[in-house]
């Protein structure tokens, strides 16, 4: 069997090379490592930690790109690829614009499609904007559904997808994640958040660029004058609009240090260091309830319900009120913050790679035997 994988983010990398890292393992099955590069310097790092070099690079990232150009460029430049090598079968991961043109593409192309973190849902196209919309359509076009949990399955029952095609394996970011965190972790930023609270920061979202942001940062601003024994760290992403924002209203705070994007392993074990975390991102979702992190998601939909019943995420919108309530609550109430602070891990036992890759197997030897017996 010959397995490709076409992936293009930083959380399509660290949610994808622990899959590329067990198949590594199975000398039977040929890895084709396809990266699209809608990233390029956040991704790197992630591929040095887990040592994997891809076969293929569509290098498409341009600054400031928009949709057109993402979805343009990776559909074209992968048809060559897919072309040349004829994979039995293509993974890609999640929500972004790099997995949903490869499904298409592949769809084009009539091949199979099996997709990694299938069937999160918020039900509302505008929110998260563009991955709503993105997870769906490769819903549409995939054969082999790995859903992150029961509810994810769930999801995908209700509309309509065939039971023996979705498998709930876990999620893959708990399987990297077993392998980042250590207690034995020392940083520059520790030492100098030592005897302070520390809150970890990020924030990126599409839709959230523009007032929601600025909202959001000059919330916390506001609250970390008052509050002088917290301390705020943020790793900028490096989208160029979002760098300006975060300069122009956090840029010269006392106590508030941003910083470049850190590589994985920093990133889980700051996460693992800090008092409590403040985001409007996706994976950050699925760490944090393991690691027993309380975590404000500054957005108003989420297709994480697990963290938020887990009790360690809290929905608070992206309105600068909300935000600075929730956030003071959780600074000032011990009970509140112990109730979100229980380590819980809606998201699997670190093993999904191996049954993602078991299930790949048997579904390939099916796939030869059927095409035996009705040639
Ligand atoms: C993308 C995904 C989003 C995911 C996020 C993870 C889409 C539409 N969006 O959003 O789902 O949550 O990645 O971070 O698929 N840039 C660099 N270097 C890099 C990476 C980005 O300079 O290594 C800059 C470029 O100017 C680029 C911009 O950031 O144009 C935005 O990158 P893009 O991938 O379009 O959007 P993200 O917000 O990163
Ligand atoms: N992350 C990282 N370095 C950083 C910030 C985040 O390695 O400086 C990791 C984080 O642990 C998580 C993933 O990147 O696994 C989340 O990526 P991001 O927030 O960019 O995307 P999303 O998950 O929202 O799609």
């Amino acid at each position: 069997m010959k397995i490709m994988l076409v992936f293009g983010t930083r959380p399509e990398a660290i949610k994808m090379c622990p899959i590329i890292k067990e198949l590594k393992r199975h000398q039977e099955i040929e890895t084709v490592v396809c990266i699209t590069g809608q990233h390029r310097e956040m991704l790197k790092p992630i591929l040095d930690v887990f040592q994997v070099i891809p076969h293929y690079n569509l290098d498409i990232m341009k600054e400031k790109q928009d949709l057109f150009d993402i979805t343009i460029n990776v559909l074209q430049r992968i048809r060559e690829v897919l072309d040349k090598e004829r994979p039995d079968i293509v993974l890609v991961h999640g929500d972004t614009t790099s997995a949903f043109a490869t499904a298409l593409a592949c769809f084009y192309m009539s091949i199979p499609v099996g997709h990694v973190e299938a069937g999160l849902r918020t039900y509302n196209k505008f929110s998260p904007y563009p991955e709503e919309f993105n997870r769906q359509a490769v819903d549409v076009i995939s054969d082999l559904y790995f859903a992150p949990t029961d509810c994810a399955k769930e999801n995908l029952l209700a509309e309509g997808k065939e039971k023996e095609t979705i498998f709930v394996t876990g999620n893959t970011v708990i399987d990297a994640l077993k392998t980042t965190v250590s207690k034995a972790f020392s940083s520059e930023i520790l030492d100098w958040a030592k005897g302070s609270r520390l809150i970890l920061l990020t924030a990126h979202r599409r839709e959230n660029i523009g007032n929601s942001m600025q909202m959001m940062f000059e919330a916390i601003k506001e609250v970390v004058e008052v509050y002088e024994d917290i301390k705020v760290v943020y790793p900028v992403h490096m989208n160029p609009v979002v760098r300006q924002t975060a300069d122009d209203i956090l840029g010269e705070t006392d106590r508030i240090r941003l910083i470049e994007p850190l590589d994985v392993v920093a990133f889980h074990n700051l996460m693992d260091h800090a008092y409590l975390i403040m985001t409007d991102s996706g994976g950050i979702q699925e760490e944090a309830p393991s690691l027993g992190k309380p975590v404000l998601v500054m957005r108003d939909t989420t297709e994480r319900p697990e963290g938020i019943a887990a009790g360690t995420l809290k929905l608070v919108g992206t309105q600068k009120a909300d935000i600075k309530k929730h956030l003071i609550e959780l600074l000032t109430n011990p009970d509140v913050y112990q109730s979100m602070a229980q380590a819980k891990n809606p998201y699997g036992d670190g093993h999904a790679s191996e049954r993602i890759i078991r299930i790949l197997s048997e579904w390939a030897e099916n796939r030869s035997s059927t095409t035996e017996i009705h040639p």
